[in-house]
């Protein structure tokens, strides 16, 4: 495995492999990687001759400064982890590298960045895009995997691929959980243990809300997941949406979704996590 910082040097072992037809995935990352990261890599290697990783905490989708300077950072650890799962490249640039100078970049995917975490972190989604936009056009993928944890972000790196015309696969690969429930996540790594336990009434209560959802309507699934997230000890949600999987707008009656979709954003003590479930084939009755 080869560990790179400049986007030269990665091109210079990329572009003689993609002359001789090698296939090459990308899983761009921003560190601190678990289990969820790791099914992600074999996915890619299993898929590709060459498995192209990035593991670099991008600034500019961070709307929150503060939320920047903790988000945790374990390259040695992370390298261990790629090796083990086959990546063949980990590109590790500096901010500088990225950003020689400011993306000045607009990127506007209206309607699906304008709701949930578009509406509550403004330009976190503008962020996403010019950081993986930079990663196609320097990799130049045939394939690219992210995880369903990020639904959103998943929606809108389809929708960019779409109108820009990048000719990449997009790979979704489905949330990987502990035994106990708690979607993997980075940011996992900064709940104590009394907010670890607090925070499994999230997946607990996204999951039990399937089987509501069966006799309920949509309003009432929604009101239902609000009251018993908001009366969670430890727990602040700050939304949970049932939407449409495609479009991400909010529907009023499950007969209007093929893929309806509950979304949830939750503050655990200082941390904030995101999950979410389907409603597809639950069998409604309401
Ligand atoms: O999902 C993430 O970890 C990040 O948003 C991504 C896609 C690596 C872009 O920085």
């Amino acid at each position: 495995m080869e560990i790179i910082h400049r986007i030269k040097e990665l091109q210079a072992a990329l572009v003689p492999m993609r002359a001789a037809g090698k296939q090459v995935g990308l899983v761009p990352t921003m560190g601190a990687l678990h289990e969820g990261h790791a099914s992600l890599v074999g996915r890619a290697a299993r898929e590709n001759d060459l498995t192209v990783v990035s593991v670099f905490v991008n600034p500019t989708q961070f709307n929150d400064q503060n939320d920047l300077k903790k988000y945790p950072r374990t390259p040695e650890a992370d390298c261990r982890l790629l090796e083990a799962c086959g990546a063949t490249h980990v590109f590790l640039p500096s901010v500088e590298e990225m950003y020689p100078s400011p993306d000045t970049r607009q990127f506007d995917f209206a309607p699906l960045d304008k709701v949930m975490e578009g509406a509550c972190r403004p330009g976190h989604f503008n962020g996403v895009c010019q950081v993986v936009s930079k990663l196609f056009d320097i990799v130049q993928p045939h394939r690219a995997y992210f995880g369903e944890k990020d639904y959103q972000q998943l929606a809108i790196i389809r929708e960019m691929v779409r109108r820009l015309h990048y000719r990449i696969d997009i790979v979704g690969c489905p949330i990987v959980r502990a035994a106990d429930g708690l979607a993997l996540s980075s940011r996992n790594a900064r709940l104590s243990a009394t907010d670890r336990r607090e925070a499994l009434a999230i997946s607990r209560t996204l999951l039990e809300s399937r089987a509501f959802a069966a006799t309920h309507s949509v309003q009432e699934t929604k009101q239902h997941v609000e009251q018993l997230l908001a009366a969670a000890p430890g727990l602040t949600p700050e939304y949970f949406e049932i939407v449409d999987g495609t479009s991400l707008q909010t529907i009023d009656a499950w007969s209007r979704s093929e893929n309806p979709m509950g979304c949830a954003a939750v503050f655990c003590g200082p941390v904030r996590l995101i999950d979410n479930t389907s409603y597809a084939g639950v069998p409604h009755t309401a």
